[in-house]
């Protein structure tokens, strides 16, 4: 390597396609090559050593400059049983493993044992194979910065995905003509070689880091089938290489090949340079010469048209001599590309033929930016509306038909040709087609800084994403906590006892004076000396001042998420604190949403806001949405041992999300979308609510039938498959199941769906008070006592055992009811001293003690909630009338209904 590209960054340029080999595909990788180093870049070229491609010019390597290091790699010699067994490994990484099965199911079963089934994407793979195995030994990745393939061949994109994988470099893809979706073929969509071959697609435009297209229409095309982001594909068309016109004037300019110069001085001439191959037929435009032969507008001594390589030149010029046009319509054969250049130059019109079809639309010709800078009018056939149309009307150096216009292309031909006889047209030419920005910004030179650009882009994007995981990784990121409730706290905590700094922002002043001040929990289950630890060593601090958000480097959003009078999302808390945030945000931050909500709250409501900001989300922010499943009080899982699912925006944010938690939490569930984390909580939460739902419902038969529907969930729990038990109650409590289920209801009416499931489990849950209030008034019923006037005493406030969140406890719907039926209500928990404030109803009571005087007052004691606190057995003893909703009494006592 020469010591003056020490300081250039360097890429692996992965091309087949590569001189000597020539042909129309080699100029682009060949013009990069030539200009990148001009950009900072040093190309290390990989491509094929021995080779038997159709085409070949050593004057191509004259392109290329001094010192570059080009690594060939021979393909394998012989390709045997054993070396398809390998290309199907290669195989086995890229499609999915049921289609690959399938494929070969196909192969064996009608012995489609020939190379075009075998090899896959195209005959080139076993060389790919050679590359991916060998080039470690010729190359040293620690000096590679960037990875770029180009196509086609496609194999040479494997090779890119394999070696991204493999050293986890960036990755351009360059896709000169489209793959499955490219005109030249028609696929037929069923064909298992088509779904491999999409599979294999698919999974490249989605690793690689940069798809490069060369038309805007291929790039649209790419970002609609594979559903890619707009800044993922980037156009960089052909173009001309200026140093290639050095020695080609405007006007006529002399060939080589002598014969053709008498003819091209005398003759109208008409050129269609480079190759013309598969379904882009010459036809129609041969029917137009011959329709202006006969009908006597150009007499046949005075045009002469020349194709240069045709694949069916045999064919054609069977044609051309069944309509007596031999003399005036020839084929050249194949030219180096310099000769060709100088060839094109002498014509007096330039003709190209791209394809009839719409598909054709998208795709350029590499050799119109050429004929652009020969400054000569082209004559375009594709369809109407294509690329090539866009181009020649917004250069003015040309028109575009169809292919059924004959009428159209005869008479740009008689004008063109009309010009040239009264020898304007040298005139026309030299005054009208100016070398000017139109042409220029097809320079190849310019091409190539464009791709110089994508690659520095990709580089300090990759720079910036280490420095961010880097952060996380030696936990010197700091995290902010917004919303210090029963999951926000315990978070916190846990961030914090791992090792970061943590603010923490909660807009309740009490809650912030507790951790700063008083350093103790005002969560029960939370040990006070867990945030007295963290406050003391400098982890923890809480704030209500969100302007401290430009501090940090994550934030997760833990706020309510409750329902409305209406039963619809209430989203405010999440929308104003997003909104209170914004002025802070700063590049490179992450937010994770933890609130439970429907799928799509992050896409709509989150990310929109973060934009408007003016950041790229995945590129300098990053979100995702991890649900959060804090199970109060359960003493075998904490934060850090539960599960953490994490949906990303984009696969970069999915990155960064599941390092953030992964430093903290043991084990991290990535999902491929942000909706599918949203809707994973929700699953899970509807899950329980039907179930319970269900087992309320069976409770109730049960009742009827005098079963015991305790003892039937203990039996049917002895089965060791298929069943998970659930637990009847009083009614649904706590924030999240009675609540989180009709977020999805809400969101499921806009796609037309209604949540049978959900809106059943939510009529019979929201009936079980109501049922256990009739079994009271059954209970004094039996001792001629009415309800109105009785004194009940209802045990449990929480909405579970052993919490104090009160939160949509049955427990207060039941207070409700027995006291809008006249019942004297009192209540006894040993975690709640007095009856909450609540914004749906208060009652002005506080929680009394148990004591044999207390019960004994009682005409009924209500066991709503059964914190093991409580002595069951004492409370037997001194109870007129029990009525137990959580199967606390086991056998049966005269004392006790079951309800
Ligand atoms: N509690 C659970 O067991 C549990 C379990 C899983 C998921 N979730 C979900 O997590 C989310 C949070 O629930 P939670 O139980 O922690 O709620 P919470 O009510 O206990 O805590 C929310 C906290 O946010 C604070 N807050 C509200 N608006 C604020 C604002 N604009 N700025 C700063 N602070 C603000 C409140 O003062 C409160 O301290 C909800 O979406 C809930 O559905 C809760």
């Amino acid at each position: 390597m020469s010591g003056e590209c020490v300081k250039r960054k360097k890429v692996l340029f992965i091309a087949y396609v590569f001189p000597p080999i020539s042909g129309s595909g080699v100029q682009r990788s060949l013009k990069f090559i030539k200009y990148l180093r001009n950009y900072g870049w040093e190309p290390v070229v990989v491509t094929v050593g021995d080779t038997k491609a159709a085409f070949f010019d050593e004057t191509l390597f004259s392109d290329i400059p001094e010192g570059i290091e080009i690594i060939r790699i021979n393909r394998p010699g012989i390709i045997d049983d054993f070396y398809v067994n390998e290309l199907f490994n290669v195989y086995s990484k890229i499609v999915p493993v049921n289609i690959l099965n399938e494929y070969i199911s196909i192969i064996n079963k009608y012995k489609l044992i020939n190379l075009n089934w075998l090899l896959l994407p195209d005959v080139h793979i076993p060389w790919a194979n050679e590359v991916i195995k060998e080039i470690h030994k010729y190359c040293n990745f620690d000096e590679i910065d960037l990875i770029y393939s180009t196509s086609g061949p496609y194999s040479d994109h494997i090779i890119g995905y394999y070696l991204k994988k493999e050293y986890n470099k960036p990755w351009v893809a360059d896709f000169r003509d489209e793959w499955t979706n490219n005109p030249m073929i028609k696929p037929n969509k069923k064909n298992i070689v088509y779904i491999v071959l999409r599979e294999m697609e698919k999974k490249i435009v989605e690793f690689a880091d940069k798809i490069i297209t060369t038309t805007d229409g291929a790039a649209s095309n790419y970002k609609k089938i594979f559903n890619l982001k707009d800044d993922k594909v980037v156009t960089i068309t052909n173009g001309y290489d200026e140093e290639d016109f050095k020695e080609i004037s405007l006007g006529k300019n002399k060939s080589n090949n002598k014969d053709n110069e008498k003819d091209q001085n005398k003759r109208f001439t008409i050129i269609h340079n480079g190759v013309l191959y598969g379904n882009r037929s010459p036809i129609p435009f041969i029917n137009v010469i011959k329709n202006l032969v006969d009908g006597n507008k150009i007499s046949k001594d005075k045009i002469v048209v020349y194709f240069a390589y045709t694949d069916k030149d045999e064919e054609y010029k069977a044609y051309i001599k069944e309509r007596g046009l031999e003399e005036c319509i020839q084929f050249s054969g194949y030219l180096s590309h310099k000769e060709s250049l100088k060839k094109a130059s002498n014509a007096d019109l330039l003709l190209l033929i791209i394809g009839e079809e719409e598909k054709w639309k998208t795709v350029h010709a590499g050799k119109v930016f050429e004929y652009l800078r020969l400054c000569k009018p082209i004559m375009g056939l594709s369809p109407k509306g294509s690329v090539t149309e866009e181009l020649l009307t917004e250069t003015g150096r040309g028109k575009n038909f169809d292919f059924s216009d004959y009428e159209g292309m005869e008479s740009y031909i008689l004008e063109i040709y009309e010009k040239w006889q009264e020898d304007k047209l040298n005139a026309c030419i030299l005054k009208d087609y100016k070398i000017n920005e139109d042409i220029i910004k097809f320079e190849r030179k310019n091409l190539t800084k464009k791709l110089a650009d994508v690659f520095n882009e990709l580089i300090h994007h990759k720079k910036f994403l280490e420095s961010i995981k880097n952060k996380i990784k030696e936990k010197k990121a700091i995290i902010g906590i917004i919303g210090l409730g029963y999951v926000g706290l315990p978070l916190a905590l846990t961030f914090a006892e791992s090792g970061y700094r943590v603010i923490g922002f909660d807009k309740d002043e009490k809650k912030i004076v507790k951790i700063n001040e008083e350093k103790v929990s005002y969560i029960k289950h939370i040990h006070d000396s867990r945030v007295k630890n963290s406050v003391e060593n400098g982890r923890l601090f809480a704030t209500s001042d969100l302007s401290k958000v430009e501090n940090l480097d994550a934030i997760i959003l833990c706020l309510p998420t409750p329902l409305n009078k209406y039963r619809e999302p209430d989203l405010s808390f999440v929308i104003n604190s997003v909104n209170g945030i914004l002025p802070f945000l700063k590049k490179g931050q992450l937010i994770s949403l933890e609130s439970t909500t429907y799928p799509g709250t992050t896409e709509e409501e989150i990310i929109p806001k973060i934009e408007k900001r003016g950041f790229k989300i995945g590129k300098d922010f990053f979100v995702v949405y991890s649900p959060e499943r804090e199970d109060p009080g359960n003493l075998n899982f904490t934060t850090k041992t539960v599960p953490k699912v994490v949906g990303g925006a984009t696969k970069t944010c999915l990155e960064i999300g599941v390092s953030l938690y992964e430093s903290v939490i043991e084990e991290v569930v990535p999902v491929n979308s942000l909706k599918a984390a949203e809707l994973t909580k929700l699953l899970e939460n509807i899950y329980r609510a039907v179930n319970i739902g269900l087992v309320n419902e069976m409770k109730i038969v049960a009742d009827k039938m005098g079963i015991d529907i305790w003892e039937v969930i203990k039996a049917a729990s002895t089965k060791p498959f298929g069943f998970t038990p659930f637990y009847p109650g009083p009614g649904l409590g706590g924030h999240c199941i009675p609540i989180d289920p009709f977020y999805l209801t809400w969101k499921a009416k806009e796609y037309g769906i209604c949540t049978k499931f959900i809106e059943l489990a939510g009529e019979v849950n929201t009936m079980m008070p109501f049922w256990v209030v009739d079994k009271v008034v059954e209970g004094l019923n039996n001792s001629e006592k009415s309800l109105k006037n009785s004194n009940i005493l209802v045990l449990g406030l929480s909405y579970k055992k052993n919490i104090d969140d009160t939160r949509e406890s049955p427990s207060v719907e039941l207070i409700k009811i027995l006291k809008s039926k006249g019942a004297n209500v009192f209540f006894s928990d040993p975690y709640i001293k007095k009856f909450p404030k609540k914004r749906k109803c208060f009652f002005d009571l506080e929680s009394i003690e148990i004591t044999a005087e207390n019960l004994e007052k009682m005409d009924c004691v209500l066991i709503s909630t059964d914190h093991d606190a409580f002595d069951f057995d004492f409370i037997l003893r001194h109870s007129k009338l029990i009525v137990d909703t959580r199967g606390v009494y086991r056998g049966s006592y005269e004392n006790v209904i079951k309800a």
